[in-house]
């Protein structure tokens, strides 16, 4: 078992501090350390908490209504470098977030990597609260944070090399491969993107009606075997009861269970390729930011194959 890991500390697509240091909150709690020595994982990990200072530019205003956009596109094609050298040498690839901007980087590395290694085109489950399929045009906010799914999907695009442009097709995800878990919080052009796009999604309405068990086997027959799966997990998707340290809470959501679940879920499949743990912010609540690193790592252990028994 290999396993790549990158520590990325960036906040830049949404206007909250502190959700750079979930890196090194979630290192501190032991996490690389139970991977390796209870999980058994190669783990290769430069050690280092990626900040990307060298490559931010100094400059940076709104562009198409995103904020911060030449930062976010410099910061997530590094990244997406990253994580195909990684995901190229056949590893597991864990990616310790950051805001979920990062995911631009970690989905476009490893959908181009599989594509060259397997020939084969990946899935993405994205469990959150919220969808992050906002256009630069439908976004109410601008922050890049809650579009990644649009650039990833080729429904926002941009020619500027410098503002994404440099996302290429073999980088891309189609819409059909993408599975959305634990919805709760959709702005309206959102509603019409999923909408128009057949795109699967199991809200937490589905997950009331059906249970954790059955919404997961739905969402796995959906994605089919045999086809590589990226599992992006914004810490939001929990309830703020297990996960408040987070910077866009909504209440209503998965339990600390049906969250591991979710992740056990998608190991038992043997086709889990890649895993994005995001918007931990451990500043943002005193007493709630240990117990969202706990439940963090809970996530991320449970996707490495932790069994219960
Ligand atoms: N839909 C809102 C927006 O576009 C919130 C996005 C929250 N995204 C996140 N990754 N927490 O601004
Ligand atoms: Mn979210
Ligand atoms: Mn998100
Ligand atoms: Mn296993």
């Amino acid at each position: 078992h290999e396993l790549g890991v990158v520590a990325v500390g960036f906040s830049g697509g949404q206007g909250k501090q502190g959700v750079d240091a979930a890196p090194m909150a979630l290192i501190e709690a032991g996490l690389i350390n139970q991977l390796r020595d209870e999980l058994e994982y190669n783990v290769h990990f430069d050690g280092e908490v990626h900040a990307y200072t060298d490559i931010m530019p100094r400059d940076d205003p709104p562009y198409r209504n995103m904020k911060r956009p030449l930062s976010v596109s410099a910061v997530t094609k590094a990244l997406s470098e990253q994580v195909y050298e990684h995901a190229s040498q056949g590893r597991f690839v864990l990616t310790l977030g950051g805001d979920h901007s990062i995911a631009i980087g970690t989905v476009s590395g490893t959908a181009k990597a599989l594509r060259e290694r397997l020939g084969r085109e990946m899935a993405v489950i994205w469990v959150d609260a919220h969808a992050d399929i906002n256009t630069p045009e439908t976004s109410d906010s601008g922050n890049i944070h809650g579009m990644p799914v649009a650039f990833l999907t080729g429904l926002a695009t941009e020619s500027r090399p410098e503002v994404f442009g440099w996302l290429k097709d073999d980088q891309k995800i189609s819409t059909k491969k993408l599975v959305y878990i634990g919805l709760r919080d959709i702005d309206r052009g959102e509603k019409k993107i999923l909408k128009d796009h057949g795109i699967k999604a199991f809200s937490m309405h589905d997950i009331d009606r059906h249970g954790i068990g059955k919404v997961m086997d739905m969402a796995l027959g959906w994605i089919g075997t045999d086809t590589p799966i990226h599992l992006s997990f914004d810490v939001d998707g929990l309830d703020p009861m297990w996960a408040p340290s987070t910077g866009t809470p909504v209440r209503g959501g998965l339990t600390l269970r049906e969250g591991d679940f979710i992740a056990e879920c998608v190991h038992q499949t043997g086709s889990l390729v890649a895993l994005d743990l995001v918007e931990v912010n451990p500043s943002l609540e005193s007493e709630g930011a240990d117990q969202t690193i706990r439940a963090g790592c809970s996530i991320v252990r449970c996707a490495l194959g932790d069994t219960l028994l």
